[in-house]
């Protein structure tokens, strides 16, 4: 690869328990993208960017971060947003700010500055000097994120940044993101909802089951399915799903199904003669979400989510 690498793992493996929850992952973070990781609830996302960052050793397998063998060498260019959240709650915003780029080597008179001009651009000017016990959840959870880039790293990684953020706070987040791409960060970022990963990331890579199933751009995960017709007929008839394909779903009035590779012509045209009629026709591209349940699987996917109420009753 020509363009430089922010992180490049190979194979990593890490074991629980004699259980591989991440099996041999790969992968390469170009410098100056956005990075998404998907995967549902237990994939081992966290799993492997804790290994990324170093928090914890791999059993197998090795990685670079920013250039540095051990990635540890480079935390001061780093900034990380946990999935278990935390600020002291005695402090003002604007001094746990400041706090957080103190640990990474930020002088902090200016990390008082920078955390007020952040602050006013996420829209919580009015709450620099309020304590975080005062603060709703969603904004301390940005807060925190805040503190992250105080210090202005070159890599950004946050473990599901938008899980408890409302629609607001998650659209302040993507521009937060942006803008920090715009600056030169590389920003690698977790998450189990796919809306998020389809408007930012520039590639992703998508885990299950410790094991990376796919990489590439949304673009090339959504193209790994066939257009989808969504047709309505003028009379609609269980009989007409004897002329579509196989896979069509009836969905209310609507029949959802895949292109055909020769187009959809003949099949309108016998529809027609056949005096069922076209009430409503679109095609349309799959979503990130129809190829990411394609990759990982719906059986995989509701077993995930299983596994997860299993663990938290
Ligand atoms: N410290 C640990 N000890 C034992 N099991 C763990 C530990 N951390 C994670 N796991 C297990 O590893 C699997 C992957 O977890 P995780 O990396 O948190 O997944 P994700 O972030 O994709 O939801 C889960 O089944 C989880 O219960
Ligand atoms: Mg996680």
């Amino acid at each position: 690869m020509s363009q430089s690498l922010a992180i490049s793992a190979t194979g990593l493996v890490k074991k629980f328990g004699g259980r591989r929850v991440v099996d041999g992952v790969d992968l390469q973070v170009p410098a100056g993208t956005i990075y998404g990781v998907l995967g549902p609830n237990g994939a081992g996302k966290t799993t492997t960017l804790r290994m990324l960052l170093g928090i914890i050793e791999p059993d197998e397998g090795s990685r670079k971060l920013l250039g540095f063998d051990h990635p540890r060498d480079g935390s001061d260019q780093v900034g990380y947003l946990p999935e278990e959240r935390g600020l002291y709650p005695a402090m003002k915003a604007r001094e746990a700010i400041a706090f957080m780029g103190a640990l990474r080597g930020l002088p902090w008179s200016v990390g008082r500055k920078r955390a007020v001009t952040l602050m006013e651009q996420a829209g919580l000017g009015y709450a620099v000097d309020s304590k975080i016990r005062k603060l709703s959840k969603g904004m301390a959870q940005l807060v925190q994120l805040l503190g992250s880039v105080v210090h202005q790293p070159d890599l950004l990684v946050l473990d599901e940044p938008f899980s408890g953020l409302d629609p607001v706070n998650q659209e302040n987040l993507e521009k937060l993101i942006r803008a920090e791409q715009a600056r030169g960060a590389t920003v690698l970022f977790s998450t189990h909802v796919m809306a998020h990963a389809e408007r930012l990331c520039d590639r992703l890579a998508i885990i299950a089951g410790g094991k990376r199933r796919f990489e590439g751009t949304v673009g090339d995960a959504r193209g790994r399915l066939p257009m989808q017709a969504h047709y309505t007929p003028e009379r609609d008839d269980p009989a007409i799903a004897g002329i579509l394909p196989g896979e069509a779903r009836h969905n209310g009035r609507e029949w959802v199904f895949p292109v055909p590779d020769g187009g959809i012509e003949a099949m309108l045209r016998l529809l027609t003669q056949s005096g069922y009629g076209v009430a409503g026709l679109s095609i349309e591209r799959p979503s990130l979400h129809d190829a990411f349940v394609e990759i990982v699987g719906a059986k995989a996917l509701a077993d995930a989510e299983a596994a997860m109420l299993t663990e938290a009753a």
